[in-house]
């Protein structure tokens, strides 16, 4: 990706050097004479950093920078200055200012600082979205289950620790989601907040992912490479899918763990590293132990607080919570006004297994709330287009409709009966059907 970058400085020939020495690259320019000018193409545009002269005469670098700062908290700002205003530079960086460099420079110093600005800008505004995202909860749907409410408590009384964390659940249940928030709840939130997935890369890859590598290291290492881990210094390493690692990987994860320090492939020099580990894997580590694919050890020191996301067979009752929540969002994203929900999609709602859990139903509902056309879901549009469309396969979309209807009922009826042990009382009130009807449907479905 491209840095954009906003250079000011009122003296045209400096301005028009830098602007050809950065139009190589990785860059897009844009140049302003004047700080008036700078603030005109600010409102423009967002660039992931601002280069500044310091002394210019309508409005100058500091004057700028604090503008800049009423509105954005994010962008970036490098101070350049000459000899005698190098007190004010540095006044500058406490008041926000990313870093300043010194007049005469080389274009190289100024590219490395721009290239490092741009980078800090992106995450922080990254940490900022997704802080605004999760952490307000407006994505976030807490529930009322006694499961979900357990494990929410449980991160506020570990957050603020530095213990790791293990959370277990099956796929979709909100494993990388409850990641994400523990790190935001925790004092590391400012920092940065980095995922590996295990299971995505091979072994060597891996390693040289987590640890980095020195140049030289194997093929294709023509220059050395920071790892994830020391990339994440201060912040937090989300290692998904942990039950994928090999048990090389596993070995060395261990010792960084333990001894807060790692090796760069092919390097033998330590360094320390300060992270805090969030771990998550949707297989049954117990079981993986005993098959001797997963060490012990580490797992003791992955799971030092464990936290199991139930799936949401299991947290039914949060189901009309994570509706409403989903409808919303997705109204809001396909400009739709869907206000109800009809009871025959509600209870399919119900009915269905869910193996596929949060992240299944949230995609039910973005499919239901995309093919709806009035404001209305109704149980047609969990599985099937429009029924107004028309067209030759209409009829063959209501019966297949009806044969849904009857398989969901028939599966509501089951579920009913097997919670009320077979209590056909009370199997009808939790269905809030007659017990007369009760017993029709049970004839109708051949159910004993
Ligand atoms: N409590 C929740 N509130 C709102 N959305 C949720 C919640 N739990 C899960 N989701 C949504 O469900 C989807 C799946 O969640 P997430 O990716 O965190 O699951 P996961 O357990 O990490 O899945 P996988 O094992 O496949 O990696 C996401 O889109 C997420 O936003
Ligand atoms: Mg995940």
């Amino acid at each position: 990706m491209k840095h954009s970058l906003l250079i000011v400085d009122d003296e045209p020939d400096f301005l028009h050097v830098l602007k050809s020495y950065f139009s190589f690259g990785d860059f897009e320019v844009q140049t302003a004479a004047s700080g008036e000018a700078a603030l005109e193409a600010l409102a423009q545009a967002t660039y992931d950093a601002v280069v500044t002269d310091m002394a210019m005469p309508d409005i100058n670098g500091i004057e700028l920078l604090k503008t800049i700062r009423q509105t954005d908290r994010y962008t970036p700002v490098i101070i350049m200055t000459g000899v005698g205003t190098i007190e004010s530079a540095v006044e500058a960086t406490k008041l926000g200012a990313f870093h300043y460099i010194t007049k005469p420079f080389k274009p190289q110093d100024l590219e490395n600082l721009v290239v490092r600005a741009s980078e800090h800008g992106r995450m922080n505004r990254q940490l900022a979205r997704q802080e605004s995202e999760y952490d307000e909860g407006p994505d976030f749907v807490m529930g009322q289950s006694k499961k979900v409410r357990d494990v929410i408590s449980m991160i506020q009384k570990v957050a603020g620790s530095d213990a790791p964390v293990l959370i277990m659940g099956e796929t979709g249940t909100g494993k990388s989601l409850f990641a994400r928030r523990i790190h935001l709840k925790s004092s590391r939130a400012r920092r940065a907040f980095l995922t590996i997935d295990c299971a995505a890369l091979a072994e060597t890859l891996l390693e040289s992912e987590l640890f980095g590598h020195v140049k030289g290291a194997f093929t294709g290492a023509i220059s050395a490479k920071r790892g994830l881990l020391e990339e994440a210094q201060g912040g937090t390493i989300f290692l998904d899918e942990i039950g994928e690692l090999a048990p090389g990987t596993q070995v060395k994860l261990l010792r960084a763990i333990q001894e807060h320090e790692i090796k760069p492939v092919g390097g033998n020099k330590s360094i320390r590293v300060d992270v805090r580990f969030i771990s998550a894997t949707s297989r049954d580590l117990r079981k993986e132990i005993e098959a001797g694919n997963f060490r012990e050890d580490l797992y003791f020191r992955l799971a030092v607080i464990p936290l199991h996301l139930p799936p949401l067979r299991d947290r039914m009752e949060d189901l009309p919570l994570f509706v409403d929540h989903f409808v919303k969002r997705f109204n809001k994203r396909y400009k739709k006004q869907i206000h109800r929900v009809d009871q025959g999609f509600m209870n399919m709602l119900k009915t269905s297994p869910w193996k596929g859990n949060v992240r299944e139903l949230e995609n039910a509902i973005e499919r239901a709330v995309l093919l709806a056309d009035d404001e209305t879901i109704h149980m047609d549009s969990l599985l099937f287009g429009s029924p107004a469309a028309g067209g030759p396969d209409n009829r063959e979309g209501a019966l297949l409709l009806k044969d849904v209807i009857e398989e969901a009922e028939k599966q509501a009826i089951i579920r009913a009966l097997a919670e009320a042990d077979g209590n056909r009382t009370l199997a009808a009130r939790n269905l809030g059907i007659a017990r007369r009807t009760l017993y029709d449907k049970m004839g109708q479905y051949q159910l004993k």
